[in-house]
């Protein structure tokens, strides 16, 4: 399929005038005050997901505009391709079919082997949580970094509430000894199971954390390698040389940073059980279905990517604030950051043309409340406007509805706070008893107004369920799959990340050796500086 260059459509010429006669000086509060009906028109209930798009910098028209962009740039042709198994990953000529992963029986590509794969993982994983309560395994310890760990290490935490008590889960990414070594420092080896998680099995972070748990594992006396490790694993040549003979496979055209639905996705259904687990896939399910049928206006992945590109494009906002009101979503923005980063972080289209325009934003975020008593300062007064994303659960799976009531108003006025702002006036009229009495009123007065007019999203879930999660995550995938199409860039490659490891593999012997021959100055500079004996 011929590669649309979306900034050479009539749609682009047609949002950039909008944007320059209206879409540039658009009002939040203006727009509400004019249209009582505003929050119906800009809301939607998707599978799962309700989202309110109200409080965004966008008009009727600018909707129209961005849907017909949609369409001249071809993203119903292209999502299409990506669910029938075509090799959309052109850079590496590969599927991508992570949608399969959650489609039922039959009704997908490649749906024998992979309902194969997923039946013998759940069993397995069924296995192991009925041995964990007749006290034989206690802890689990996922071994993987990137798409290996973050979509495990995010769910588990989240879906808490489902999960089996006595069966602790943790995750090991970094390579740095710091992580692995006060891990084990806590655990007994007889009780406890290690996955090597990792499609290629050569990845440097996982192969080198998975040979200390194993010569820990042997030298805390453990004997039975083969039953305290398996792996999640496209390379089962690698496991098995390894010493691995449970390993659960996936494909290649199953990218990293949509593996969670595959065997990647082990430490979920241990933690959550296989009913909770197909639950998960079927919430992912119900939002791709949603995704490849709903009419474009009420499409919400596809409203969703094409805001983020007249954000980025036409309003040129750099990032995004993702901000889950719910302790159990803390992982999310680092999940969604490879999501999203990875995948669109790209400055040439599919054919290798350098790229007009911008396209990833920064994203990053904490949960809420924190991040209010942290950054939302800069995001309430300071020089750039960052969207906002709040996602919200209503049912709360703990006791405490009192706590609950004040997260959920907490978030409210957050959102609220960000579109009214307040004027030098108002706030000049209000009495401060913390401000200092030599400070003349008018310059407090602009110290505390409030621009206002910042835009956000919310996100509401009725409760954190294994299906509602499968749902919120796949809406994000489709919705960075939308921008990703527009701009016209490969979104399931990561190229970027090669360099790095490549002079990586070159300098490891060098900061033993001391050898800077041929370095740059500052990189020979710090590797004498950090060299184990450098004095
Ligand atoms: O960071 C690059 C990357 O290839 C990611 O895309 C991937 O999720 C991660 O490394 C881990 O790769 P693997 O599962 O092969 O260990």
């Amino acid at each position: 399929m011929k590669t649309v260059r979306c900034e050479q459509t009539a749609a682009w010429s047609a949002l950039q005038a909008h944007f320059d006669a209206s879409g540039r000086h658009f009002d939040l509060r203006r727009a509400f005050a004019q249209d009582a009906a505003r929050f119906a028109t800009f809301s939607q209930q998707a599978p799962e997901v309700f989202a309110d798009l109200s409080k965004n910098l966008l008009d009727a028209r600018g909707q129209a505009l961005l849907l017909e962009l949609a369409a001249q740039c071809g993203v119903p042709a292209w999502r299409d391709a990506m669910f029938a198994g075509k090799a959309i990953n052109t850079t590496e000529g590969r599927a991508v079919l992570h949608t399969a992963l959650r489609a039922p029986r039959g009704a997908a590509p490649f749906g024998d082997e992979v309902h194969g794969e997923l039946d013998a993982m759940l069993a397995y994983a069924e296995g192991v949580r009925a041995q964990a309560a007749a006290g034989e395994f206690s802890d689990v310890v996922n071994l993987g970094i990137g798409g290996s760990d973050l979509g495990p290490a995010m769910v588990v935490p989240a879906l808490d509430a489902f999960a089996q008590r006595g069966l602790r889960l943790h995750f090991v990414s970094n390579v740095d000894g710091h992580a692995i070594a006060s891990l084990l420092r806590g655990l007994d080896a007889r009780r406890t199971l290690f996955i090597v998680a990792s499609k290629t099995f050569t990845t440097q972070e996982t192969m080198a954390n998975a040979e200390v748990a194993r010569a820990w594992f042997t030298a805390q006396g453990g004997r039975d390698v083969a039953l305290h490790f398996v792996a999640a694993t496209s390379n089962v040549p690698a496991a098995a040389a390894f010493g691995i003979t449970t390993t659960f496979g996936f494909w290649d055209w199953v990218g990293g940073r949509f593996s969670l639905w595959s065997a990647i996705g082990l430490p979920i259904a241990l933690a959550i059980g296989a009913a909770n687990f197909r639950q998960l896939l079927a919430g992912a399910h119900a939002m791709d279905r949603h995704f490849a049928a709903a009419p474009p206006a009420a499409n919400l992945p596809l409203r969703l990517g094409l805001l983020d590109v007249w954000y980025r494009n036409f309003h040129g906002f750099g990032s995004r604030c993702i901000a889950p009101y719910h302790q159990g979503l803390a992982r999310l923005p680092a999940y969604l950051q490879q999501l999203e980063m990875e995948s669109n972080g790209k400055r040439v289209d599919r054919e290798g043309r350098p790229l007009a325009l911008a396209t990833s934003p920064v994203l990053w975020g904490e949960p809420g409340t924190n991040g209010q008593h942290a950054f939302f300062q800069m995001l309430h007064q300071g020089s750039e406007v960052v969207p906002v994303e709040f996602i919200l659960v209503r049912r709360p799976a703990h006791a405490h509805a009192e706590l609950h009531a004040k997260l959920l108003a907490n978030a409210l006025a957050q959102s609220q706070a960000l579109m009214l702002g307040k004027s030098a006036e108002v706030a000049a009229a209000e009495r401060v008893a913390t401000a200092s009495p030599k400070l003349d009123r008018a310059v407090l007065a602009s110290h505390r107004s409030f621009p206002g007019n910042r835009p956000s999203t919310t996100l509401v879930l009725d409760e954190l369920t294994p299906r509602a999660l499968g749902a919120l995550i796949a809406l994000y995938e489709h919705r960075v799959f939308t921008s990703g199409a527009i701009w016209g860039l490969d979104s399931f490659d990561q190229w970027g990340v090669e360099l790095g490891k490549a002079l990586c593999t070159g300098l490891l012997p060098r900061l033993a050796c001391g050898d800077t021959a041929g370095l740059d100055g500052s990189t020979a500079g710090l590797l004498q500086r950090l060299r184990p004996h450098a004095r």
